[in-house]
């Protein structure tokens, strides 16, 4: 067998892995098996990759550099893994993301520069232009995605007037350079379409509202998937066309689930500029009605005496970092006879899979943790819908009110429990900035304080009962 054949060979049973490792990662369960396999899958291929042999017989140059490049990589990449904090796990993805674009489109750029010197203004092919377009516009839009996360400028939408029709105007500019270089192969146009690219992810990025991001980023990815795809065809290498590809239709995949379990369209994601207004709320409405706030020891009671509590975790437990106490909670529970479930929403916290991730972090056993549709029939019949740090996912808004801007978003029905406890630590709304209806329903009883605080009592409440 030739070397070019077994690597070939090597990189289909690359490919093949990071297939199954994207199957295991559609479950908890299977996730970190799912990971390990893709790793396994890429340090092949990587390993593979350093025997590659060129066509016309030249083996892998600049062979220690490439070793330095991937030691400095390892080096920034492992700590910055291993000692963030999972509430920052979105701009981790943003920022890894970006690079990741950015080296596809210098991949394309050195190639251009190569087929530029082999045959002069007579050839440059569609998938290395788009591979330095797609590939900049990931770089600097998932740069300030990462700034928007991670408080370097405000998460707020950025509008201003014109807006939609500037953005317009560069992304046709971009087109309209890419059909021109095409033509005339110019050197000086590709340095023009890299700027203008550079300054399309920007502008792109700038209306969206932080708490929109993690869409964002997952259409981000998916851009790097194509750009990783179309280094691939200028590479004539089919594990990038293959990664590239998967990347790419999962990461859109991705954001349209994402979009619509908001109940939103991506469209409305992308240009709506939502969240740019924050409604106030108070303990007490206009019609007069107010909220009632509990203590733990009535209701640690509460609890400790009901048949079924179903918890229901939002981006507040995430802020809290309240998952190993809930455990404790639950686990004390249970020794009393009480049986306890999750229900998780689909786009609970800021990120998919956000609190199942939080909660296995805890080893809370996953046949406990509820989707939403098995959850709502399970609250029919629970005694208590405890709320931790969740507001907008069960906001019954989305299903009465036609001019709430969630309207239309699925969500957990904790109004169907018996009793519903909702704890948070003040009457700030959530991530849609819209008034809870649920919070002054009479069968409703808050707790305030930061999670973790307010659920510790709760523990030391019901040990004691
Ligand atoms: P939210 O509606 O954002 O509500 C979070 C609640 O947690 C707030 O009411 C807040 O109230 C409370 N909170 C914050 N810190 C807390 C702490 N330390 N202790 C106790 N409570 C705390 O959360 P949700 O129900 O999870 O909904 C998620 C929202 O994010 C949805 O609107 C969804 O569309 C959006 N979103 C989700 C994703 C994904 S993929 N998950 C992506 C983008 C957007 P206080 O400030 O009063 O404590």
């Amino acid at each position: 067998m030739s070397r070019g054949t077994l690597l070939d060979l090597i990189y289909l049973i690359a490919a093949t892995t990071f297939i199954i490792a994207l199957k295991g990662l559609g479950s908890p369960k299977r996730a970190r098996m799912g990971n390990v396999v893709a790793a396994a899958g890429m340090t092949l291929a990587i390993v593979a990759t350093f025997f590659h042999q060129t066509s016309d017989g030249h083996s892998l140059r600049h062979i220690p550099l490439i070793l330095l490049g991937m030691f400095i990589g390892a080096i920034v990449a492992v700590p910055a893994a291993r000692f963030m904090q999972i509430t920052a796990m979105p701009q981790l993805v943003a920022i890894f993301n970006g690079v990741g674009g950015g080296a596809a489109a210098l991949v394309s750029i050195t190639e251009f520069v190569h087929i530029h010197a082999e045959k002069p203004a007579t050839y440059v092919t569609l998938e290395v232009l788009l591979g330095v377009l797609i590939g900049t516009v990931s770089f600097s839009g998932s740069a300030i995605a990462y700034a928007k996360l991670q408080e370097l400028m405000t998460g707020r939408p950025i509008t201003y007037p014109g807006q939609q029709i500037i953005n317009a105007l560069f992304a046709l500019t971009a087109v309209a350079l890419i059909v021109i270089i095409l033509i005339t192969a110019s050197t000086p146009l590709l340095w023009v379409l890299l700027a203008v690219s550079f300054v399309l992810g920007i502008i792109f990025v700038l209306p969206i509202g932080g708490a929109d991001v993690p869409v964002l980023i997952s259409l981000l990815n998916s851009f790097t998937g194509l750009a990783v795809a179309a280094s691939g065809f200028t590479l004539g290498n089919n594990l990038l066309i293959v990664a590239g590809t998967l990347v790419g239709a999962s990461g859109i995949l991705l954001t349209r689930m994402m979009s619509a379990a908001m109940g939103r369209s991506l469209a409305n994601v992308l240009f709506s500029a939502f969240g740019s207004v924050v409604a106030s709320s108070s303990a007490e409405r206009e019609d007069g009605r107010t909220v009632r706030s509990g203590t733990p020891e009535d209701i640690g009671v509460l609890l400790a005496y009901s048949g079924k509590v179903v918890i229901i975790p939002g981006y507040g437990l995430a802020v809290a970092q309240a998952q190993h106490v809930i455990r404790e909670l639950a686990d004390e529970l249970e020794a009393k006879g009480v049986e306890v479930l999750y229900a998780i929403h689909p786009v609970a916290g800021r990120m998919p899979g956000h609190m199942n991730v939080l909660l296995a972090e805890a080893n809370i056993p996953y046949e406990k943790l509820k989707e939403m549709d098995e959850a709502n029939s399970e609250l029919t019949t629970a005694d208590v819908a405890l709320v931790v740090g969740a507001n907008d996912t069960v906001n019954p808004a989305a299903k009465t009110d036609p001019g709430s801007p969630i309207y239309g978003m699925p969500i957990i029905n904790a109004g169907d429990a018996e009793n519903v406890v909702f704890l948070k630590r003040s009457m700030r709304p959530g991530f849609a900035g819209v008034e809870n209806d649920l919070l002054f329903d009479p069968k409703t009883v808050l707790l305030f304080g930061d999670a973790k605080d307010t659920l510790t009592k709760l523990l030391a409440a019901v040990k004691a009962s």
